[in-house]
């Protein structure tokens, strides 16, 4: 071989390697991107393709959802023209995985389930073993078959809804042998948990399903909505009872769940209110709240609605901040009839702060549910109070970045406020262990206990 053809491999191998470690975000947490497929549906600049999602902002993103076919044990599509390239159809899954070849980090799965599929098919299936094994075989070839990297579990959720007390035991074992066909071919097993410590309590063997999925992606939010019949908070990070983030993820860690596999969920959406009153937490406000005008869904407003209603003048809406629960409180009160609107939701500086409660416990990354109702087109005015709860211990130092694009706040912050975070925790150790060096060199050794769990303070 000539020196030539061996300097030229050379290159090509070294200007891939370049490529491949330029791609995606740049610290080495997970960020899970949920893509809702049939977003690509909704009116005007509400409709979310395939050819609308940044591959360099998630680690992994999956494709959600697919179904359950019940006569045979078999994973199916549930849209297949959306999904399928026979007849024509769109080629969903293979345009998606397609995307690894110029985003060499990019993780794609497959979800099978969401809230739609129900539970009770999924609970008939886990229950027999000769089923389970159909589902498995069938589940790994058509990830497979599709270039998936694996495959997601939404059964949302075992033993509620229609499910049986023996779904707790039978999904451990479903999951068991999904990794134990999975696992050899190198593929994901992942699955979302719901985040109520009740369906917690009752649907999961946490210790177990922290052994054989990869990740478990919990559900932090829908603790309040309109069903309440009051004002409450969808995804508070603290709360005087135990709806919230905090509560959930310390529940799950207690149970056994190894923070290296917990990915804390964070809606890009805000659930929606009417009320008589002015709108506070705990006001009476009818069950049917209003909708948006690309989800179309009462109770529910993605974060791309919540923020072109506060970007638009002349609608006249206002948000103000919640400490004790770190939500936004959107409203607007119409004088003819009295009635406020109200909308509570992750503002940016929200999801900066779950960044910090993420890192401070060490977990493994977030996920977005979904990345569809960011402002994904930058049509928005961009918040200026993201970062206003970081750099306040003396002595640290924060660079916050320049962005240089508008769309997809709600994804930036995330990946700004993974590496903002991790830099504060650094450097409020180096400075408390700086103290404690101090201290015991004049003389101080008691004060050294204050060192193993600074971290998590
Ligand atoms: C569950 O399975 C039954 C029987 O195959 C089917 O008719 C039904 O549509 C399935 N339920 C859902 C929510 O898919
Ligand atoms: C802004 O709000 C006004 C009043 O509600 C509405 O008529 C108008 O269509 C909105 N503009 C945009 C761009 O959404």
């Amino acid at each position: 071989m000539s020196i030539n053809k061996v300097f030229s491999i050379l290159c090509v191998a070294v200007s891939f390697v370049v490529v491949a470690a330029k791609t995606g975000p740049s610290h080495d947490k997970v960020v899970v991107c949920y893509l809702s497929t049939w977003a690509v549906y909704r009116p005007n600049r509400g409709s979310y393709s395939i050819d609308n999602f940044d591959a360099n902002l998630c680690t992994h993103v999956i494709y959600a959802f697919s179904g359950l076919d019940s006569k045979t044990d078999a994973i199916k599509s549930l849209d297949p023209w959306q999904d399928l390239k026979d007849d024509y159809g769109k080629g969903g899954y293979e345009h998606l995985t397609s995307l690894k070849k110029n985003h060499p980090h990019l993780k794609v799965t497959l979800a099978i389930g969401g809230w739609n599929e129900g539970s009770k098919n999924y609970s008939i299936m886990a229950a027999d073993p000769s089923r389970r094994k159909r589902f498995v075989k069938s589940a790994s070839n058509f990830v497979r078959k599709f270039n998936f990297d694996g495959l997601d579990l939404d059964w949302e959720y075992p033993t509620q809804r229609d499910g049986a007390p023996e779904d707790k035991e039978n999904f451990v074992q479903l999951v068991k042998e999904l990794r134990d066909e999975l696992k050899p071919h190198n593929l994901l097993l992942t699955s979302a948990i719901g985040a109520s410590i009740k369906v917690i309590d009752e649907a999961y063997n946490v210790r177990e399903l922290s052994k054989y999925l990869d990740f478990l992606h919990i559900m932090c939010y829908d603790y309040g909505g309109s069903w309440d019949k009051k004002i409450t908070a969808n995804a508070p990070l603290h709360s005087d009872n135990e709806l919230n983030v905090e509560a959930t993820i310390k529940h799950l860690i207690k149970l056994g769940a190894s923070p290296s596999k917990i990915v804390m969920g964070i809606p890009f959406y805000g659930r929606t209110f009417i009320t008589d009153l002015e709108g506070n937490y705990g006001d009476a406000s009818t069950d049917e709240a209003f909708q948006g005008p690309f989800t179309r869904e009462n109770g529910f407003l993605g974060y791309n609605e919540i923020c072109a209603l506060l970007s638009n003048r002349t609608a006249k809406w206002t948000s103000s901040w919640d400490s004790e629960t770190s939500q936004g409180i959107a409203r607007h009160r119409d004088e003819v009839s009295g009635e406020t609107r109200v909308v509570v939701y992750d503002t940016t500086r929200t999801i900066a702060k779950k960044m910090r409660f993420a890192m401070q416990h060490n977990l493994a990354g977030v996920m977005s549910w979904s990345i569809d109702t960011d402002d994904f087109l930058g049509d928005c005015n961009v918040e200026e109070e993201t970062f206003n709860d970081f750099g306040n211990t003396a002595g640290v130092k924060l660079t916050f970045p320049k962005r240089v694009n508008s769309n997809y706040p709600l994804l930036r912050t995330i990946n700004e406020g993974i590496i903002i975070a991790l830099d504060e925790i650094d450097q409020e150790n180096a400075i408390r262990e700086s103290e404690v060096e101090n201290e015991i060199s004049h003389g101080d050794e008691s004060a050294n206990g204050g060192i193993a769990c600074s971290a998590v303070s």
